[in-house]
């Protein structure tokens, strides 16, 4: 794309490119933050569950017991959480604690007991990385449908629990529109209101409906057509004239298709799978019992193969005739295999002996 065409355009080309990654790096940035901030609450609860049981280590005095309850609460243990947020190679996750380090104090020696859930204190309230469930954007805008439900209950609503995204709704399979309360082609409202929407399918025979039998429809899929009581019913491709398969192939027809397969090789033109379905047989072939046997040619009385020391052999259609054995075949006739011990090849270690002794 950029290799042709004059040079401002290729320039322009290039600065728009540049212009649609920088917004695209942009707003993901965005919904990567919050995602980055949720891993790190997310792996410091795991740590507060992993420490819960722990303590200073060593024996069980009294002057442990002591200090055991307090480890519940100590700084120690809050180091041994925040030195296992991160992969160590997660820049932005390690970027993120580090230059929050002091906030991770504040909230264990201060604000734990007043706001126990870190994400939506840290995330949310206090960095604003992220919004609230069912929220999205700078503002923490409700999604389509409202928070408690956002696109109605139907699709995702795009930055949802992030500062990024535009709240659009991308609708699970079934449903469309910017509410996700519209159904697709091939489903139908089953049941719908201003804030709920259920959408079931079509029958198969139908492109689009009002309800779910084949009467319902109000066009029909491709393969279908309208009969006279305003039914989709099955086209049958294969009653048509011509046939819509190859000549040595037969018709299959099924509910809103049809396949074509290969005649059996006894036939010349089939209506089926089998020898006994063939409309002629193929060459090599003939008529017993209802059904397209292989000729013997072999054990016909119109002899075949009846050059001397010449043998029959009968194959699917057709027949070949070999040379017996101790026999090969020599520009079409049968002759005598040379016997190996009789060959004097030039060149044979006997021959190259036999030259020495001459000088
Ligand atoms: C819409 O339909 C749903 C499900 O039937 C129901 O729970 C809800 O109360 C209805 N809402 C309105 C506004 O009628």
């Amino acid at each position: 794309m950029l290799s042709t065409g004059p040079l401002q355009l290729r320039l322009l080309s290039c600065v728009t490119i540049l212009l649609v990654f920088h917004a695209v790096v942009a707003k993901k940035d965005l919904k990567s933050a919050c995602s980055t901030c949720r891993q790190i609450t997310d792996n410091f609860n795991k740590g507060f569950d992993r420490t819960a049981k722990q303590n200073f280590g060593g024996g069980n005095t009294a002057w442990e017991e002591r200090k055991l309850s307090k480890y519940e609460t100590s700084e120690i243990r809050l180091v041994e959480i925040l030195e296992e947020l991160c992969e160590s190679s997660s820049f932005e996750c390690n970027q993120m604690v580090e230059e929050n380090e002091e906030l991770f104090e504040t909230w264990w020696f201060k604000r734990k007991t007043k706001n126990p859930d870190l994400h939506k204190w840290f995330c949310v309230e206090t960095l604003k990385v992220c919004c609230p469930k069912g929220t999205f954007g700078p503002d923490c805008t409700a999604c389509v449908g409202g928070s408690e439900k956002p696109c109605h209950g139907r699709g995702a609503c795009d930055g949802d629990g992030t500062r990024g995204g535009n709240g659009k709704c991308s609708c699970d399979h079934g449903y469309k529109g910017d509410h996700c309360l519209d159904c697709t082609d091939g489903f139908f409202n089953a049941e719908r209101n201003d804030t709920f929407s259920l959408c079931a399918e079509c029958h198969a025979a139908c492109k689009t409906c009002d309800g779910a039998s084949s009467q319902d429809c109000d066009e029909c899929k491709e393969g279908w057509e309208e009969d006279d009581q305003e039914a989709c019913v099955d086209v049958n491709e294969c009653a048509r004239d011509p046939s819509p398969c190859k000549e040595e192939e037969y018709c299959l027809n099924s509910e809103g298709s049809y396949s074509c397969k290969a005649c059996d090789e006894a036939c010349s033109g089939c209506s089926g799978a089998g020898s006994d379905e063939c409309q002629a047989c193929a060459n090599g072939y003939r008529h017993v019992e209802g059904s397209c046997k292989d000729i013997d040619e072999c054990s016909e009385p119109e002899a075949v193969c009846t050059q001397e020391h010449q043998e029959c052999l009968n194959t699917h259609g057709s027949y070949r005739c070999l040379c017996s054995a101790g026999f090969q075949d020599q520009d079409g006739e049968c002759v005598q295999t040379q016997d190996q011990d009789q060959t004097e090849e030039p060149g044979s270690p006997d021959a190259a002996e036999n030259s020495h002794g001459e000088l």
